[in-house]
């Protein structure tokens, strides 16, 4: 199945005790999927936590409008019905707002490159959700996911079976809710499909970032290790692995951690933008 296919076809869903609603599914591109729901009255536990997963799995990025956001403790409790809630320093539920004289980049106004949660925490997230509270629109600040089950996909022989003896050794300092070294394999498995996807975080070099990630790469030669990062960097941000989501006040994103690297462009001016993310193991 195309992970942009509507599936199944749309369909109504029991809304609260009495009404049903309606929803339409429309593809995004290269990958991903909007579940509009009519009438704002809908609730996203009207529909079956494994209806939802499954079309998340086909489509890596979930987006529903139209339902109705949570209360705070309500969203991660909601959460826990897919799984065990990553309990971060600032609680279940983090708020992703952009601050003034930020310590981490994430909270600032610039881009975030490309990374996957969970690299300094014990366990990897297999889902992220969020929901947003507020937006400026027009400002940039697209969450920009890179599918890497495609990027895998598409690489011949010879870069896979090099990809496949490599493996990265991440450091950064703990200026946030997260930090330390971990050394991961390029290549991993979907733990639901098999599906060989790709652990990458970009560096993040010390002049450009607030915290910088340093990158050390294990199994080619050390004077080839730039060209590489560079390469790899260059593939996974291509157009045709890469959707930007433009947030709209009222979005519920549901994203699979595994096949997925994100990161974020840079906002062009201010922004009043207001995130909630969970994140479920
Ligand atoms: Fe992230």
């Amino acid at each position: 199945m195309t992970n942009s296919a509507p599936s199944p076809a749309d369909k109504s869903y029991p809304c609260g005790s009495t009404e049903t609603t309606k929803l339409t599914h429309t593809p995004l591109r290269p990958f991903g999927r909007v579940v509009r729901a009519a009438g704002g009255g809908a609730r996203i536990d009207d529909i079956p936590v494994e209806t939802l997963r499954r079309w998340t799995e086909e489509s890596r990025v979930l987006v529903l409008r139209g339902f109705q956001l949570l209360p705070k403790q309500d969203f991660a409790d909601y959460c826990r019905l897919w799984g065990e809630v990553l309990a971060w320093e600032p609680g279940e539920v983090v708020d992703l707002v952009v601050e003034e004289n930020p310590k981490n980049y994430l909270f600032a106004s610039g881009d975030v490159p490309l990374h996957w949660d969970g690299a300094f925490v014990e366990a990897d997230p297999r889902y992220f959700f969020f929901q947003c509270l507020d937006v400026t629109p027009g400002v940039g600040g697209e969450t920009v996911f890179s599918d890497t089950s495609r990027v895998y996909r598409d690489a011949d022989d010879e870069l896979r079976e090099r990809w496949s003896r490599i493996s990265m050794t991440y450091s950064t300092d703990k200026v946030v809710h997260y930090g330390g070294e971990i050394t991961e394999r390029l290549v991993s498995q979907h733990p639901a499909t098999g599906i060989p996807v790709l652990r990458f975080a970009e560096p993040l070099s010390p002049q450009a970032y607030k915290n910088p990630v340093h990158v050390k790469v294990h199994g080619i030669d050390e004077s080839e290790a730039e060209e590489f990062l560079g390469a790899l960097a260059e593939r996974v941000h291509r157009p045709e692995y890469c959707y930007a989501h433009d947030w709209q006040a009222g979005d519920i994103v549901i994203a699979d951690n595994f096949s997925l690297i994100h990161g974020r462009n840079a906002f062009t001016g201010p922004t009043k933008r207001h995130l909630q993310r969970v994140e479920v193991i």
